[in-house]
């Protein structure tokens, strides 16, 4: 399809998802919501047909936004971020939605409920979510089986964690728990993202200590694989945090860095600002708008630190293409979204592909690659 009738066809289902659906969808509990989507999300993944009309209300491609990094063929720079699909229920949709890749989990060692409900809310004036899931999942063997002998046509990351319960606190404990959800699932998926930044979880973020993440990268440095490994981290980070993660991650089998996940840190000058809606609840981790420049400064941080050497995923807030290019040039080599899908509609992927070829097009840039970590300020 022409970039023009693109263009119409993106206008025409925004218009009927902010003015019909959205107003229809907001008025019931979000989390139930999510579970609907994840439903239609595995009807249209089913067959042929389903596929092939999803594909034509929301699909886009285009040579410049095709890159191959780390050996693996992303056809555009905008994937599903973990975190939507925990257990891998709708990945045959993913290509057909017009996104280049998805994350699925994060996938945890044992099976887990979760925070008890509810744990999902919307901030609608911020546009952003409050998350408090704490690592919901069928955990590492049931989704593995489901996984076992499948062939995907997008890539596909499996993001792992440690099982949220008070038996993983302990840094062993916590540990043997990764290994197992990454012994478990190593020889499927594209790529792994260990989930060091999971704002929701018992026992914090220990692992964003150095010590305790030496130990935990090296007892998963014995699980061979040639997939590319990368490490999720929080956007609440402090430059040194970040600067001893990076030189922990120089010593093991760390490929990129996903920059960010959710924020937990209200007392932030710049969420504080952004929050405009009554903050529903205190604990919970933040997405959407309110950490779109936070996430960008922590990219921009770890390329500048790095030079290049780890590839970048760039996530949080990205609503249009300037946010997502404004990513790019920070560094990040691909994307990752969520919540600007909730509140715009699912042709917002396609919308930001197609935005970034004009942006592309206008800084003279012939693929996307060329656009990364361009921005020199
Ligand atoms: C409903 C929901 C569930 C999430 N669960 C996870 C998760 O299990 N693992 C993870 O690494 N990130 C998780 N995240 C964080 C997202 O992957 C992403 O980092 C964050 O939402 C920022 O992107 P966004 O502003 O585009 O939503 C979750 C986010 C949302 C909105």
């Amino acid at each position: 399809m022409n970039n023009i009738l693109v263009k119409i066809r993106n206008t025409i289902i925004s218009t009927i998802y902010i003015t019909v659906l959205k107003p229809i969808l907001f008025t019931f509990d979000p989390e139930k919501i999510h579970d609907l989507f994840i439903i239609v999300g595995g009807v249209i993944g089913s067959n042929p047909i389903t596929r092939a009309l999803n594909a034509l209300s929301f699909g886009y491609s285009n040579k410049k936004l095709e890159q191959k990094i780390l050996g693996i063929k992303f056809r555009n720079p905008v994937g599903l971020a973990a975190g939507f699909d925990k257990d891998a229920k709708m990945i045959k949709a993913i290509k057909s939605t017009g996104f280049g890749y998805t994350e699925i989990g994060s996938i945890t060692g044992e099976p887990c409920e979760g925070n008890p409900k509810p744990r999902l809310w919307r901030l609608e004036k911020s546009k952003g979510l409050i998350v408090y899931y704490g690592l919901k999942n069928e955990g590492s063997e049931k989704i593995a089986k489901k996984l076992k002998n499948k062939k995907f046509n997008i890539p596909v990351g499996i993001s792992i964690a440690k099982t949220n319960c008070k038996a993983t606190v302990t840094t062993e404990a916590g540990i043997a728990d990764y290994a197992k959800a990454f012994k478990t699932l190593h020889n499927l998926g594209d790529y792994f993202t260990i989930n060091i930044s999971c704002p929701n979880a018992h026992g914090g973020l220990p692992f964003t200590d150095k010590e305790k993440l030496e130990k935990l990268l090296k007892e998963l440095d014995k699980i061979q694989t040639e997939k590319p490994v990368f490490l999720k981290l929080a956007p609440d980070l402090s430059h040194k945090e970040i600067d001893e993660i990076i030189e922990v991650s120089d010593n093991h089998n760390i490929k990129g860095f996903i920059c960010t996940n959710l924020t937990k840190d209200r007392e932030n000058e710049y969420i504080k600002q952004h929050l405009k809606d009554a903050d529903p609840v205190s604990h919970g981790g933040i997405s959407g708008k309110p950490i779109r420049d936070l996430s960008t400064k922590i990219i921009k941080y770890v390329y500048k630190k790095t030079k290049g050497k780890y590839v970048i995923i760039g996530c949080g807030g990205i609503f249009d293409a300037k946010d997502a290019y404004e990513k790019i040039k920070a560094g990040a080599s691909l994307l990752q979204m969520i919540t600007g899908m909730i509140f715009q509609g699912p042709q917002t992927i396609s919308d930001i592909n197609l935005g970034l070829v004009k942006l592309l097009e206008k800084d003279g840039f012939k693929n996307i690659s060329e656009a990364v970590g361009t921005d020199k300020n």
